[in-house]
Formats: structure tokens, sequence, C-alpha cells
């Protein structure tokens, strides 16, 4: 006997890891990814800095290694995680702005989601040239009360140093500073890069030139999550 009823398909959905040093853009673009495909955009480091300014244990714990551009220990990161993805919102997807960030923490992922995720999980690898990377990390300010971003040359605010949309005072962040930004750059060569051979092997893996103006890498990024590249 067949079954005349219509077929009940799960909703399509976003599910994105972004790779990337500092300052590659992957905050930008994850913010704008999520507002077009309706997910949350999941942020570690913005999650860290809220605790920092709500001065929790958490924000204890991790505001002197943040400071200093270290990585924050890991099974602090994947229980962080494994919280937040049982958001209701996370249901239908989510995009996730700096974890995983280790080998352990993708191994961690992988464990918590079920599975390595092949057939399903974008994951973009920003590409910038060092140098581009530092211009704009030193150049960054950011609203320590909505967490906004900007930058002095490329996207400056409409009032100086107020954001737009607070009217807070913009600061720069402590870990954009020179000595911290070169440790951030090591730890992302040391420990975040391998990442890249991980994902290639077993994700839908895209390498995404990030040293083009952001609407073009948001073009980029909408025509593979649409499956037109
Ligand atoms: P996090 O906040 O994740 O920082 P990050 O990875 O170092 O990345 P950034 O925020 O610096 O850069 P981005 O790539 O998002 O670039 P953005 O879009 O802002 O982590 C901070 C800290 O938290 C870590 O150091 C660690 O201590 C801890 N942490 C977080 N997650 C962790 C984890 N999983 N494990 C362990 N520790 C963890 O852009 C940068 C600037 O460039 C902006 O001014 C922007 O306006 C500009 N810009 C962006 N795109 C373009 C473009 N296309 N052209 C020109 N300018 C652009």
């Amino acid at each position: 006997m067949v079954d005349a009823r219509p077929e009940v398909r799960p909703a399509p959905r976003l599910r994105v890891i972004f790779l990337g040093p500092p300052g590659a853009g992957k905050g930008t673009q994850a913010a704008r990814l999520a507002a077009w495909g309706k997910v949350p955009r999941v942020s570690t480091g913005d999650m860290l800095r809220e605790a920092i300014a709500a001065g929790t244990d958490l924000g204890r714990q991790v505001g002197p290694l943040m400071e200093k551009g270290s990585l924050v220990p890991d099974e602090l990161l994947i229980g962080i995680i494994q919280e937040r993805l049982l958001g209701k919102d996370c249901r239908n997807g989510y995009i996730l702005d700096g974890f995983p960030r280790t080998l352990r923490q993708a191994q961690g992922f992988e464990t918590m989601v079920g599975g390595d995720l092949t057939e399903e999980m974008l994951v973009f690898d920003v590409e910038v040239p060092r140098s581009e990377l530092l211009r704009r990390l030193s150049g960054r300010r950011w609203c320590p009360t909505c967490q906004s971003t900007y930058h002095v040359d490329n996207k400056p605010p409409r009032a100086d140093m107020l954001c737009d949309r607070e009217g807070a005072q913009l600061i720069q962040r402590e870990d954009d500073k020179e000595v911290a930004v070169a440790r951030r750059l090591a730890e992302y060569d040391e420990r975040t890069a391998p990442l890249i051979d991980y994902y290639r092997g077993r994700s839908r893996f895209f390498r995404v030139n990030g040293y083009r103006p952001p609407d073009a890498v948001f073009q980029e990024l909408t025509r593979i999550a649409e499956g037109r590249a």
C-alpha cells in the first residue's frame, strides 16, 4: 500500500564553524551569516567577555588569560558550548565563531553532537595576510556594552569613538594591544591551524579569501551555504 501522506522533511539546518586567525573577520562574517540564515551566532569570545563584565567566577578565571592573549582551558570551553547548544534557538542551526580552536575542542564537539558531521557542517577557513591582520587588530575599536566592532579606518563609528547603537564610549580590547596580539597569533599557529587539516578531511571545508571587502566575502559565504559554489 502506498503511503499518501506528504513526506515530512526536517527543516534545513545551517551549521557553520569559522576557522581563521585573530582579525580575519570571523566575527564580522559570522554575525551577517547568522542574520541571513536566521540562526544564532555563538561567539565564545563574546560569551567570555560577557562573563568578565558580569564579574562571574568564570569571568574571574578567564580574564587574566584572555587579557594576555592565551587560550582558555579546553574543558571550560567544551562545557560552555555544550550548554549553549542545548538552547532552543540552536535547534535549526548555529554559527560557531571562535570554537573549536584546538584539536581537543574539535573532538569534544563531535562527541557532543554525536558524529563527525561530514555531510552537514560547513567549515569556513578565512585567510588573510598577516600584515593585514595586524592592521585590522590595531585599528579595531569595540563597544563594551553591545560588543559591536568598528575599525578606525575601515568602519569608523558615526560619532567620534561612540557606538552607533549604544552611544557608549568605544575602547580598544586589551588583547588587541601589541604584546597580546603576538601571543594570540602564536597560539593560533600552534594550536588552531592544525584544525585546517583535521577538517579538510572530514567536513564540507571551504577556504575563503578574507582579504577583500566584507560584502565580497559575505557573498561567497552565502553562495556556498546555498550550494551554489
Ligand atoms: P575571540 O573574541 O574569538 O577573538 P579572535 O579569534 O582572536 O578573533 P577576533 O575577534 O580578534 O577577530 P575576528 O576574526 O572575529 O575579526 P573581526 O570580525 O572582529 O577570542 C578572544 C579570546 O577569547 C582568545 O584569545 C581566548 O583567550 C579566548 N577564547 C575564545 N574562544 C576560545 C576557545 N574556543 N578556546 C580557548 N580560548 C578561547 O574583525 C577584526 C577587525 O577587522 C574589525 O575592526 C573589523 O571591522 C575589521 N574587518 C573585518 N572584516 C574586514 C574586511 N573584510 N576588510 C577590512 N576590515 C575588516
